[in-house]
């Protein structure tokens, strides 16, 4: 029997308030919506959903409110075959939300109210990691405190841990803080962010990404460009790969997706061309589904995309 590679993700997990409309509306003007629905998301929470989907074996470190999202964001992490033994409920914060507005272009806009998600704390890492499990990679992004992110960052590397960075949702953070990455990913709003860069065309991509890449020290780059598909840097040069197209329903958590996908991947000792490939399809077909969780493909589907893509 082939071991199944293991990941720790380390992250938030929301309940999403999903407010579907034609248009958000302008500065001043009100608007009716269509439709609102309440779907488990948290960046760290679908990067886990994502693992299990794609067969490796997952165990989550996050926290959530004592109230009944809590609840229901647990169960259903369960229900994906995700080992919560990391997740704590925190008596202090409720459950963290997010507020998304879908328009009909399948376009979103987010605001995270974090919660229990701010108290991810150092202790909270120690005691999984301190267990001796092993781990093939840890798989962070930007929802929890930065001086976990950070901590987290410094232990896998002296426990020889890869650790791949999801630089989401988009902030200014000086890009030294994430020295000791392998791989770090961000998408073209990251990218600005953390580089300074506004981003208009493919030499403002290149350029970002050699930034990051050179103050980073990380091996690889993988920057996320929507329809335009991704750029991989490394110290050696630049390369994109397509993206699959395809229609898109709603990008809620495509680039979660992608991520988790391209840690995968990379464990298993693919290529960082094999590995990108796959991970485009995996966040392509979370694209054209509705919602954060439920768009979260399974292995299968993905080689069925694949093999009808060919
Ligand atoms: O990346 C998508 C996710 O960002 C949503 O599920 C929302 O909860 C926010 O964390």
């Amino acid at each position: 029997m082939i071991n199944k590679t293991n990941i720790l993700v380390i992250g938030s997990i929301n309940m999403d308030m999903v407010l579907q409309t034609k248009y958000v509306p302008k500065e001043g003007e009100s608007t009716l919506g269509k439709e609102i629905n309440y779907i488990p998301g948290g960046k760290g929470a679908n990067q886990a959903v994502a693992v299990s989907r794609l067969d490796a074996n997952v165990t989550l470190v996050g926290r959530v409110g004592t109230d009944n999202w809590g609840d229901m964001l647990i169960n259903n992490l369960t229900e994906n075959k995700v080992d919560i033994s990391g997740v704590f409920k925190d008596e202090e914060s409720a459950t963290g939300i997010a507020v998304i507005l879908l328009e009909e272009n399948g376009a979103n806009r987010i605001i995270v109210y974090p919660g229990a998600n701010s108290g991810v704390s150092f202790e909270d890492i120690d005691r999984l990691l301190n267990k001796g499990c092993k781990y093939d990679a840890v798989l962070l992004q930007l929802e929890i405190p930065l001086d976990t992110v950070c901590y987290i960052i410094e232990k896998a590397r002296k426990l020889n841990i890869p650790v791949i960075l999801d630089a989401g949702p988009a902030q200014v953070i000086p890009l030294d803080k994430f020295k000791g990455v392998t791989i770090i990913s961000p998408n073209e709003t990251e990218a600005e962010k953390l580089t300074g860069i506004e981003i208009n065309n493919i030499e403002d991509i290149v350029k970002a990404s050699e930034i990051i890449l050179k103050e980073t020290e990380a091996k690889y780059v993988v920057m996320k460009l929507g329809e335009r598909g991704s750029l991989i840097r490394d110290n050696s040069g630049y390369k994109f790969i397509k993206a699959f197209k395809v229609s898109p329903v709603d990008t809620t958590a495509a680039g979660d997706s992608f991520t988790a996908a391209l840690t995968i991947k990379y464990c298993q000792g693919n290529s960082i061309e094999e590995a990108v490939t796959y991970a485009s399809a995996v966040g392509a077909i979370t694209a054209t589904r509705f919602g954060a969780q439920p768009s979260l493909p399974y292995h299968y589907e993905v080689i069925d995309f694949l093999k009808g893509v060919r």
